[in-house]
């Protein structure tokens, strides 16, 4: 575990033991169950901090109660406390409010809930002893404006909102001038709330709740419905942040604004409860809603039109057994006129023809079912094809393309040197659908979601299919001039920013560790012609996606606050050439933009 969270102790420590700044929490020794809530609350955005949530985004609970485990067992020591800066009388309030609360305030005592010691309780109270006094204020004012959550009771929105700020000052004085007893072991349990008032209960998701097991489904329809709404990744983006599956209203970012996806549940009044088989085909086919209504491209329907009236109907039959959720569609945020009717009926006349796979007689029953998974339900071509500037498919099928908004690249599928799947390439790339890591590859970004949501799913069969027709896409290599040895700058000072901060993982020379760590010396993607992912890699850090196949993936730490842009750049263009990569310099400039660019 210590090599895969090395992600994390970058930032947080050696050992989870807290940053040299007082800014970086202390991880080490930390209740479990509190560790687990606060990972759940960072991912999912009830607790804002940026760097981290990128970080967690592909992680599972199940790997980040591990993390929680982890972390929580380590026993390192507490640092001295510090001199308390204030004078008796304000550190004696302090206390009180600490050891006794204040009635008139309706407010417990700190320890009430915070352990007797002040070490914490088990299984979900953190302690408050041996924390930084910056950062207790800044977690209570975290909570003041709700910057910071926690799972509902929020017992500390309670706290924090009654005290004032003169209170909050006394009591982070006297909390961090204190020595941490015990060795800062949490107390076994929580304390019972004194007798003759109810028991105070502060929310936790802690210990998870054993997942259900799936009901058996002997539909052979509805299963094949779910099996289909698995490689079309529906679920990805008709489900909210913190929000039911498929209940819709998540947020897609188009250059036109925001689309919010709809309520695909089975409920009658705000879902598709109440829809026909032919309501649904005219969606699926036509992108026409049940009221007549058409349908923005950013439900990717220009591919699913593919899909015959048998799949439609099967992955309708799925839907239907979706609980059902009420809540209402919310309304696009559209640029005028782009997402009025009139301009889409325009774009459809140009752009949108519904049409059927049409199985290639010329080709093996294998290739064909390969196409039609590409072009239909995986909708592979919405990213990896080019777009027009109105965001039309119109240039050669899976040649590559940047995406808009976010500028991912989502590299050639027709290409060798890029992603194209040739010759030996293919047991690599199915691990890498089927695992989101290859020997020499990961998924990342957009992809991971397609094959943490999506082609992890698949049968071996389909799997194989698809390969067999990607691979018929290659166009044939042939030594093109602009791949002639490009001019290397060596640069000592981009040189020692590697062995500072890279080679540790990535090896002396950009060899990787086999299974955890990606060889950067030869690598297919670090040689990219563009190198917008990669500056993505080094910026966010990041994970590969958890997935069955790989459940508890190795991590790379983000270094958007260590390396400035022209540290990024320089570092990247000593990885493009270097032991043997040949690929053109990245400029200050592009890391400047994709910083820009970050979160959205
Ligand atoms: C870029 C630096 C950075 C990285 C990398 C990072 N963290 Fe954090 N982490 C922070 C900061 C800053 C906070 C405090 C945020 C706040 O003030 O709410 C935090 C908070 C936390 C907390 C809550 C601690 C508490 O006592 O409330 C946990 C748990 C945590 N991080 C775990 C991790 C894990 C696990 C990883 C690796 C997967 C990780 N962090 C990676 C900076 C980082
Ligand atoms: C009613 C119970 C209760 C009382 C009383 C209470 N707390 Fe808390 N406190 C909690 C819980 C539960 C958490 C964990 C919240 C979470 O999961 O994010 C917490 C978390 C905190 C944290 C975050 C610690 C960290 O490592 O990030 C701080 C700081 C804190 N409390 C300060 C206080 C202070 C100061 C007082 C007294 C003035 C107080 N609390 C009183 C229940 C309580
Ligand atoms: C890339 C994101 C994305 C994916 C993947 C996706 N959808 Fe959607 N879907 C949307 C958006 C956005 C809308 C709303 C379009 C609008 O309102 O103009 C939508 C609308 C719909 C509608 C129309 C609902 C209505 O009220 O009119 C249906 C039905 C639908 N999706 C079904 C599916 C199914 C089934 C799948 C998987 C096979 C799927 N979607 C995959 C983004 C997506
Ligand atoms: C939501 C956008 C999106 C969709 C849909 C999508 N991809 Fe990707 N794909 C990307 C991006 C971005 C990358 C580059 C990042 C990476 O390498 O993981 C990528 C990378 C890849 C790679 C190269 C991985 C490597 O590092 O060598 C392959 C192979 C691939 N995609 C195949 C597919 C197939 C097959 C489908 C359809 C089932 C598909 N993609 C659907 C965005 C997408
Ligand atoms: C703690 C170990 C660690 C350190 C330190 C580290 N990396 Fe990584 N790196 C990884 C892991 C793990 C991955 C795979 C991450 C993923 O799947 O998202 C990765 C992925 C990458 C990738 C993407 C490779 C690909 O095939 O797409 C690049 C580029 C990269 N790292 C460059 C760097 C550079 C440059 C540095 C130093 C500034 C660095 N790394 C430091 C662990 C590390």
């Amino acid at each position: 575990m210590a090599q895969r969270l090395k992600a994390c102790t970058g930032c947080h420590g050696a050992q989870g033991r807290a940053g040299a700044d007082g800014y970086y929490p202390r991880l080490a020794g930390k209740p479990e169950g509190y560790l687990y809530n606060q990972l759940l609350n960072i991912r999912d955005g009830r607790r804002h901090y940026a760097p981290m949530r990128a970080l967690l985004e592909p992680l599972n609970d199940a790997y980040l109660l591990e993390i929680a485990r982890y972390f929580s067992r380590l026993e390192v020591p507490y640092p001295a406390p510090a001199a308390p800066g204030v004078d008796a009388k304000q550190l004696l309030r302090g206390r009180q409010l600490a050891t006794v609360g204040d009635p008139a305030l309706e407010l417990p005592a700190c320890a009430q809930c915070h352990g007797k010691a002040l070490t914490g309780a088990q299984p979900h109270v953190p302690g408050l002893l041996g924390l930084p006094r910056d950062y207790l204020n800044a977690q209570l004012g975290g909570w003041r404006t709700r910057q910071r959550q926690a799972h509902a009771p929020d017992c500390m929105a309670h706290v924090a909102g009654r005290l004032q700020p003169q209170d909050v000052a006394a009591v982070t004085h006297w909390l961090a001038s204190q020595p941490v007893p015990q060795q800062g072991k949490p107390q076994a349990s929580l304390t019972p709330w004194p007798a003759g008032s109810k028991t105070l209960r502060c929310g936790s998701a802690y210990p998870p709740a054993a997942a259900a097991p799936a009901p058996a489904v002997n539909d052979a329809q509805v299963r094949q419905g779910a099996y289909l709404a698995r490689i079309g990744n529906c679920a990805s983006c008709h489900t909210a942040p913190q929000g039911a599956p498929y209940a819709g209203q998540r947020g897609i970012e188009t250059p036109f604004g925001v689309v919010y996806s709809s309520n695909i549940t089975s409920d009658v009044g705000s879902g598709i409860g109440a829809w026909s088989a032919d309501d649904f085909w005219q969606a699926m086919h036509h992108g026409r809603s049940r009221d007549g209504r058409l349908l923005s491209p950013a439900f990717p329907y220009t591919s699913f039109s593919r899909m015959p009236r048998a799949d439609t109907d099967a992955l309708l039959a799925y839907l239907k057994t979706v609980p059902p959720v009420v809540q209402p569609n919310r309304a696009h945020a559209l640029r005028w006129p782009l997402g009025t009717q009139p301009a889409l009926a325009l774009w459809r006349s140009l752009y949108f023809t519904p049409q059927e796979f049409v199985p290639d007689s010329g080709q093996s029953a294998q290739w064909n079912r390969g196409a039609y998974l590409v072009q239909g339900p995986g909708h592979c071509g919405e990213c990896h094809t080019p777009r027009n500037v109105l965001g039309a498919m119109t240039g050669d099928a899976l040649s590559g393309a940047v995406m808009p908004v976010t500028n991912w690249l989502a590299p050639s599928l027709r290409d060798s040197k890029a992603a194209g799947v040739a010759g030996d390439q293919e047991v690599a790339t199915a691990r890498l659908l089927r695992t989101g890591l290859a020997p020499h590859a990961q998924a990342q970004g957009p992809m991971a979601e397609v094959v943490q949501g999506g082609t992890q799913y698949l049968s071996d069969a389909d799997i194989d299919a698809m390969l067999v027709y990607l691979g018929s896409l290659v166009l044939p290599t042939h030594a093109s001039p602009s791949q002639a040895p490009q001019p290397t700058v060596r640069s000592s000072a981009a040189a020692k920013l590697y062995q500072q901060h890279c080679a540790e993982c990535h090896g002396d020379q950009g060899e990787g560790v086999a299974g955890a760590y990606p060889a950067l010396a030869g690598s297919r993607a670090v040689q990219s012609a563009q190198a917008n992912n990669l500056i993505y890699s080094v910026l966010r850090g990041g994970f590969a996606p958890v997935t069955a196949g790989n459940p508890r993936p190795y991590g790379m730490p983000p270094f958007l606050l260590t390396l400035s842009d022209a540290q990024v750049a320089q570092v990247l263009t000593h990885v493009r050439q270097s032991w043997g990569n040949q690929a053109s310099a990245v400029d200050a400039q592009q890391v400047t933009l994709a910083r820009n660019r970050m979160g959205r």
